[in-house]
């Protein structure tokens, strides 16, 4: 039955081919600075908040040292306003002197050495999203060779002010001129989200082949209703969209707001599993230094991220409503006693009560067979499911994800 579902979903929907420089096998892992610090300059009214050095360099610190790294939480990405306010005398990119004042290479050493990677953000057009300096077509190659110069293992490419016609072949040069440098640098490209917000049709088939990720929407808020949005605008666009996630390229529905103001733990549970079940890029953005230990413990939910990286690369998709319950299925690569393993998420938009019953069917499981479905946030709540028998459990939440492990016979 399983099988059947997958099937008809990527013979229907399409398999994604994938951008071929060997990264992103993985949907990325790491931290990224907007949501947090946004386009903070002002290091003197807040010297331990500022977009600098300092503030890169404590990330890394605690990155590396307090299980970020270990749980896979690899880039380290500088969002915008890293720049100074002009290009140098010789129309390089620079960034601002007073908040970086060992230059790019320097703090990519840095992180280096903590064994992360770096990653930065930059702009097609004469400006960035936050007025700095953005990659103007003439300075395309120059600009890529500058990143590769820094030592840059990722970049997010931005196009607030690019001219929407050019997208496709300004997106696709730099690209190729990354690939020139012969430094490996991952490849995300915000352009379809603007294409998207533009009703303008979006190849997703052709950015699989020039980017390892992909905004696709709306900007992620410090908000549990922006981040549900989100999730309603892939689901209502599945079928168009989630098909095209594989290995190297990923549709990324923006940060991890997790860790900031607005969500609660079970809020933030709900984000880190739908972020699974996408196979989302998980990028942080909250202070490490401050973040509670129960928001650290979901973003380090060994089960979650397992979901998230599963080798096979699809992406989770909704399979049903059933009263009210959104169930979400994403196969796994993990096969136990020869039957695949597989993830489900039950998301209660208004089902009334809180038990609720599905049949194996209803989250296309193999009914012959009998299942131990683990709950992943909860961890000690697993259950035995008998073959041909209903599955039963209570809301505690909004969002329940668990683990679907095939028994022995
Ligand atoms: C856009 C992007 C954000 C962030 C800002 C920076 O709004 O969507 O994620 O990078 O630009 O200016």
């Amino acid at each position: 039955m399983f099988t059947f579902y997958l099937i008809i979903l990527y013979i229907l929907f399409g398999v994604a081919s994938s951008l071929d420089n060997g990264l992103a096998i993985t949907p990325p892992m790491g931290w990224i600075s907007w949501l947090k610090f946004g386009c903070n300059t002002d290091c003197e009214a807040y010297p331990d908040n500022c977009i600098s050095d300092k503030l890169f360099r404590k990330m890394a610190d605690i990155m590396s040292s307090e299980g970020y790294l270990d749980a896979g939480y690899q880039y380290l990405i500088i969002d915008d306003c890293w720049m100074a306010e002009y290009r140098d005398n010789k129309d390089q990119l620079q960034p601002d002197p007073k908040r970086f004042p060992n230059g790019m290479k320097d703090l990519a050493d840095y992180i280096h050495s903590k064994g992360l990677k770096f990653g930065i953000y930059e702009a097609i057009g004469n400006y960035t999203c936050s007025g700095y300096p953005g990659i103007t077509l003439e300075n395309l190659e120059k600009d890529a060779k500058t990143f590769a110069e820094w030592d840059i293992d990722y970049i997010k490419v931005d196009g607030c002010y690019a001219n929407k016609k050019n997208y496709k072949k300004t997106y696709t040069d730099f690209g190729k001129f990354l690939n020139n440098t012969g430094k490996p640098i991952v490849y995300s490209c915000s352009y379809p989200y603007y294409l998207e917000k533009a009703e303008q049709r979006v190849d997703y088939s052709y950015i699989t082949n020039i980017c390892n990720l992909w905004r696709n929407w709306n900007d992620i808020e410090d908000s549990y209703s922006s981040m549900i949005n989100i999730i309603n605008w892939y689901s209502m666009h599945q079928e168009r969209i989630l098909s095209y996630s594989g290995f190297g390229s990923w549709n990324d529905p923006d940060m991890l707001i997790i860790g900031n103001d607005d969500l609660s733990v079970k809020q933030s549970q709900t984000q880190m599993a739908f972020w699974a079940m996408l196979s989302a890029p998980l990028i942080m953005s909250a202070d490490l230094r401050t973040i509670h230990p129960e928001f650290k413990e979901i973003l380090l939910n060994e089960d979650a991220i397992a979901i998230n990286q599963d080798m096979l690369g699809y992406s989770g998709f909704l399979m049903k409503s059933i009263l009210g319950v959104d169930i979400w299925v994403k196969p796994l690569a993990v096969i136990v006693n020869d039957f695949p393993t597989f993830a489900v998420l039950f998301y209660n938009k208004n089902f009334i009560g809180n038990v609720f019953t599905v049949s194996l069917l209803d989250v296309g499981a193999y009914i012959i067979h009998s299942y131990t479905a683990y709950d992943v946030f909860e961890k000690s709540n697993n259950q035995l499911v008998l073959p041909n028998e209903n599955f039963t459990f209570s809301f505690t939440s909004e969002m329940m994800l668990y683990k679907f492990i095939p028994n022995g016979d």
